[in-house]
This record gives C-alpha cells, structure tokens and sequence, in this order.
C-alpha cells in the first residue's frame, strides 16, 4: 500500500545569543590557559554567556518569535511544539511549555521536550518530518535552545573553555507547493558511549534507606575520546548521507555543521572537497552552543551575507549520547 506523504517545509528560522560576552583572555582570570592554546584546538575566541536571570527559555522565546515572524505564521496557528535542549533549566514544566505560554500558543497545542545533546534540531527536525508528513501536523515550532554556562565547572579549563549559550527555531509547515525541503534526514545513537559527555543529576535516597552516590551536577566530558570518536565517524557519515540520497557533494551548497571543534568541521569539509565559502562556521565567535548551533550558524550566516537563500545545505550535528545526526535541506528564499 502506497502511502500519501506529505511534504515538509521550512518556513522560518530565528536565533537569539545573549548580549553577555567572555573571550578567551577572560577566561585567564579563572584559570591557567591562553587565548592560543584555546584558538588553535578550538577555533573559538569568546562566547555569549546567560546573565543574571537570564536563562534557555529566555534565549528560546526571542528565537521563536523570529522564526514565526518570518514564516508569517501567527502563534495560534503553531499545532505542535518540539523544543530540544541539552539541559532544560527545569526538568518541567517542559521548555516547550513555557514557551507555549510565553507566545500564547494556544493552550491545548502539544508541548515536549527533547534531549538530545547538540544533536537536538537534527532530532527534532526528524520528529517533526515524521509528524508533517503522516499529516498529524501542519505546523511544528522546534526550538533549541541551552545555557551550558550554568552547567559547567568553571574549574574546568578543559570543558568550560568550549561551551557558550544561545537559542535557535525553526517553524516547519506541510508544504504547499509540493516541494519537500527535506531532501534526506538521518538520526543515530550509540548509547555504549554514554560515558564520554555526561551531566548527572544528582538527588538524594529516602534518608530511611542506605545513600547513593553524590555526583557533582556538572558537565563531565572526556574531550580527547568525543574529539577522536567524532572525527573517525562524522566524514564517512556525512559522505554515506549524500550517496544515500543519490546526490554527489557538489550538488549541495553549503555544509552547516554543529559547531563544536573547528578541526572536527575542517576534517568534514576536507572530506566533502569544499572551499571555505561553502562551510559555514561562527565557532570562533559563540563557541559551542550545543542543540542551538545549526540554527544560529544558518541564521547568521544569512544575515551576514555568507549563505544564500534558494540553496540547498547539509546540517550535521553530534553530542552527547553519543548522539549524532544529519540533513539535507532546501533553503527557500525568506526564511531567515
Ligand atoms: N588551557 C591550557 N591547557 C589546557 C587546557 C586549557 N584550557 N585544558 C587542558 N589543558 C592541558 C591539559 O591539562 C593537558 O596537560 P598535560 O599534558 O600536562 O596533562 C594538555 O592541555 C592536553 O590536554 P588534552 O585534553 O589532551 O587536550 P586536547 O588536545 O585533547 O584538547 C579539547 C582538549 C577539549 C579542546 C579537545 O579534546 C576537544 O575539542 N574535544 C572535543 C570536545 C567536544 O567537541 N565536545 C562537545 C561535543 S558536542
């Protein structure tokens, strides 16, 4: 039996970063590094850091209502919400609840959370396409958004270096010219390689029964083994994704990757053949912004004139899980 699928279109995209920024040099007044050691293994220079009360749903809500604005979809047309954060700064209400609430979507619409590390827009993107295309939705807002900088030991040169804050959306709609702006989508995990980035959430046992074990509730990573797992996986999987497809690297405009390492990003375009202008990277100027990362990279790479609308992008994202996922997407003029 054939079934009717239905097409998904992206109709805007949003981003916000806090105004808050920390450079390198700053980071020297907390502990023993340099703004070289940081640049040449990172590619970052600053980041944008939550302040005071400011915090993910803040970012998320700003994010959103952009990316409505320039889908002209008004909230109480939105029939689904996804919001995808590495840690939600409330376990619940859902993010997707608070902005719910936030944008006055109306109070019946579906809200939920997804965790997925950095690898969250890819994720929710392909919840979202399931969503359009079986005709349960019309209208999904996906937001993704973190403030790691809550999260981090800032005794940690090696992890809190990396990390900043920032929110991106994406209002995705059944399209209704018939055109399919995902051209291929893909989502894997390997959960064997849990212990590699974690955030405990620590608690305490019933004081009646024996303790468990206090965790710091802070990120913990082993950056040399994510960096060498990354590495050895993402070329070969972002190269299967387009032969999958039946297209060829030169056939795609740019590639929008998850901005953790802009080494791990260069052993991708590398492998993809592309010149620089085809790669799409702010690493330098956000740091790693986890679920929030694809979106702000193309958002701002259009309002800086470095990607042009009417194209087509590969976005590819990885995090902790291991998580690790990709898309091939059309860019319709207007979106962002
Ligand atoms: N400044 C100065 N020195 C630092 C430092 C800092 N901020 N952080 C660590 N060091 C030191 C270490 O203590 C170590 O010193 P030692 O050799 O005397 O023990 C040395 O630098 C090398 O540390 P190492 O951890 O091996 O560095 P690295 O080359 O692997 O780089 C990362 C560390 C974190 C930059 C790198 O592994 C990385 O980017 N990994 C990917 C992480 C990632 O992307 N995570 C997010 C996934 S979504």
């Amino acid at each position: 039996m054939t079934q009717n699928l239905k097409p998904l279109k992206i109709a805007g995209v949003g981003y916000c970063v806090p105004e808050t920024v920390v450079t390198n040099d700053d980071l020297t007044k907390l502990y023993d590094t340099s703004d070289e050691w940081i640049y040449s293994r990172t590619g970052i220079k600053e980041r944008h850091l939550v302040s005071g009360n400011e915090g993910a749903v803040d970012l998320g809500e700003k994010a959103a209502k952009q990316a409505l604005e320039k889908s002209k979809i008004n909230p109480e047309n939105v029939d689904l919400i996804i919001a995808a954060s590495s840690a939600p700064p409330k376990l619940y209400p859902a993010i997707a609840c608070q902005i719910q609430d936030r944008l006055g979507i109306p109070n019946h619409v579906p809200a939920f959370d997804i965790t997925a590390a950095c690898s969250g827009l890819i994720y929710g993107l392909s919840i979202a396409k399931a969503y359009i295309s079986s005709g349960m939705y019309k209208t999904i807002l996906i937001v993704a958004t973190d403030n790691n900088s809550r999260l981090l030991d800032w005794e940690d040169r090696s992890t809190s270096i990396l990390f900043g804050d920032g929110a991106g959306a994406m209002v995705v709609t059944e399209s209704d010219d018939g055109v399919d702006d995902i051209i291929a989508i893909d989502i894997k995990a390997d959960g064997t390689l849990g212990n590699l980035i974690e955030l405990p959430l620590s608690g305490q046992n019933c004081p009646l029964v024996e303790p468990c074990e206090n965790h710091k509730q802070y990120i913990v990573m082993n950056g040399k083994e994510v960096y060498k797992f990354v590495a050895r996986v993402l070329p070969q999987y972002v190269e299967d994704l387009i032969s999958n497809a039946d297209m060829k690297a030169e056939d795609i405009d740019y590639l929008i990757p998850h901005q953790a390492n802009l080494r791990i990003i260069h052993a991708v375009q590398e492998r993809l053949g592309y010149s620089d202008d085809k790669v799409v990277t702010n690493i330098k100027y956000y740091g790693n912004t986890s679920a929030a990362s694809i979106p702000i990279a193309l958002a701002e790479g259009v309002e800086k004139g470095n990607v042009k609308l009417g194209s087509t992008a590969i976005l590819c994202g990885f995090g902790a899980g291991m998580t690790w996922g990709g898309a091939i997407v059309r860019l319709r003029e207007g979106i962002c």
